[in-house]
């Protein structure tokens, strides 16, 4: 779908904006008033008569239009003036196209003219743009015979009337596209996305200026990374670490570390899960997904800081040669670990990535994302994802940042009593605790191999990567959550200005 700022052929659909206080008025402005005038106040007749109140995002076609030179008008609400802000404008721009995708429509103008928001007008067009750029995003690459009907028809969207609005738009549409990498990665299915595919998935990223550095098992096993290498050790799929290095300021500097769990499916290994519902395990790589989507993004834009994306890739499967409940394997940093549930695979594959990265880099702040629990989902739910760390300053940082673009996080606590639970009687540490508080254990876990004086945050996204119904800005499927946070993370709090 193309996204532009210039007026062309007449379009198939028009779009004009009405704000709530206009309805109220019975009143219309702008180009909604000047359509009315032309037809006599139809216009206004049939929003009234449609109940439409202006409501942030609410719609109303109407087919064969007076005083238009398109096909159909539909008028797209922007509630109260004072809340419309980024977010609302977003909200617009998706239900605009979510109402055209398949319409049969190819073409759609939005006039923007006049549209008084919380935001400036470039600005709020620019977010028009990102809300239709992000649900505008399909995953149709194995459909061959969609009804017609349900095929996508929709081709280009131009947006008059706010100008300057490309300028604003040219970062979030590098974001927006680092959105849809993540989501192609995790919608892909795990015969296709395996650990060394993922890499060469993401090869490209160098055209960004993104330095590629990949860990093969040979090197992985003579740096003693034995947890990774376990939970490897059942599958056919070779590991890899791949890390994504954006450095967008001179000289050097200390990077912000960046972690994603890159399980490529997970069967759950020996202790194997149930059948129902296994199929979802292919996005078990969603941490690792966001990361890469997050380094897209922010070398799409040219971020002015220095991070690095590192991801561990793994198939977690069982088989003769896998690992079994109870073995002791030994992480990169010398610590032991005893396996008694081979599908607590996750924090396994972390613990050697960050003991390397930290190794490597030498990083101040660590952030990792992981599908690491379904505890957290029944936490949570799929609203929020949960939020663990061990400084306060950090954690408000990454929930602001949420909170800004809309995904959302939810403080959950560590503490001594759980770091106590996960103490094994033969080795260092064992890898699951009691069924009670899953999700924080699982984050102890982790924390026992973060250096004393780092930074370090963890984002168990298990709830969130994927959803099985359509939300405001983006159809079912993966969500591509996390990027947009990621970035304004880094924007917000490691980026340099003039
Ligand atoms: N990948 C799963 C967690 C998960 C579950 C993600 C559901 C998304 C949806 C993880 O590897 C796992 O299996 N965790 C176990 C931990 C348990 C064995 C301590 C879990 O949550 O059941
Ligand atoms: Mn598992
Ligand atoms: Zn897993």
């Amino acid at each position: 779908m193309e996204i532009g700022f210039a007026s062309s052929a007449a379009p198939q659909a028009h779009v004009v904006l009405v704000n709530a206080a206009d309805m109220k008025a019975a009143a219309l402005t702008g180009p909604a008033g000047a359509i009315d005038a032309a037809g006599g106040g139809a216009l206004l007749r049939a929003l009234t008569s449609g109940r439409f109140e202006g409501e942030a995002a609410a719609l109303v076609e109407i087919l064969a239009p007076a005083g238009v030179d398109a096909a159909r008008l539909l008028v797209a609400g922007t509630g109260p003036a004072d809340k419309a802000d980024a977010a609302v404008f977003e909200k617009i721009g998706a239900a605009i196209v979510g109402r055209f995708i398949t319409s049969g429509v190819e073409r759609v103008r939005i006039d923007m003219a006049g549209v008084v928001g919380a935001i400036p007008l470039a600005e709020a067009a620019a977010h028009v743009a990102m809300g239709a750029k992000l649900r505008g995003w399909r995953f149709d690459k194995y459909r061959t015979t969609v009804k017609p009907k349900a095929k996508p028809t929709l081709g280009a969207i131009e947006i008059v009337g706010a100008e300057g609005a490309e300028a604003f738009f040219a970062p979030l549409a590098g974001i927006a596209d680092g959105v849809a990498r993540t989501r192609a990665l995790v919608s892909e299915p795990a015969n296709i996305i395996y650990p060394e595919s993922f890499v060469e998935h993401s090869m490209d990223l160098a055209e960004l200026g993104v330095e590629l550095t990949v860990l093969d098992e040979a090197e992985m096993a003579a740096l003693g990374m034995g947890a990774l290498l376990g939970v490897a050790q059942g599958s056919v799929r070779k590991p890899r670490i791949l890390a994504m290095r954006w450095n967008g300021l001179e000289g050097d500097s200390t990077p912000v570390v960046l972690i994603g769990k890159g399980v490529t499916f997970d069967t759950g290994g020996i202790s194997i899960k149930p059948a129902g519902g296994m199929e979802d395990m292919k996005w078990d790589m969603g941490g690792a997904g966001t990361v890469t989507g997050a380094m897209h993004a922010l070398a799409a834009r040219k971020a002015r800081a220095h991070v690095v994306g590192i991801v561990g890739l793994v198939e977690n499967m069982p088989d003769g040669n896998a690992q079994r409940p109870g073995d002791v394997v030994r992480t990169m940093d010398g610590q032991t670990v005893e396996v008694i549930n081979t599908d607590a695979e996750g924090r396994l594959v972390l613990c050697d990535v960050i003991a390397w990265a930290q190794s490597v880099y030498k990083p101040e702040v660590i952030v990792d994302l992981a599908t690491l629990t379904g505890a957290i989902i029944v936490s949570l739910g799929t609203e929020y994802a949960g939020l663990f760390s061990n400084d306060d300053g950090l954690a408000a940082q990454l929930t602001a940042a949420g909170t800004a673009v809309g995904d959302k996080l939810w403080r959950m606590p560590l503490g001594e009593p759980y770091d106590k639970a996960i103490n094994s009687d033969i080795a260092d540490m064992k890898n699951v605790g009691p069924r009670e508080g899953g999700s924080i254990t699982a984050a102890q876990f982790i924390k026992r191999f973060i250096k004393p004086g780092v930074k370090w945050a963890h984002l168990d996204v298990a709830g969130v990567v994927w959803t099985s119904k359509a939300l405001p800005l983006v159809d079912k499927g993966a969500t591509g959550f996390g990027v947009r946070l990621l970035d304004r993370f880094v924007a917000d709090n490691f980026e340099t200005r003039d």
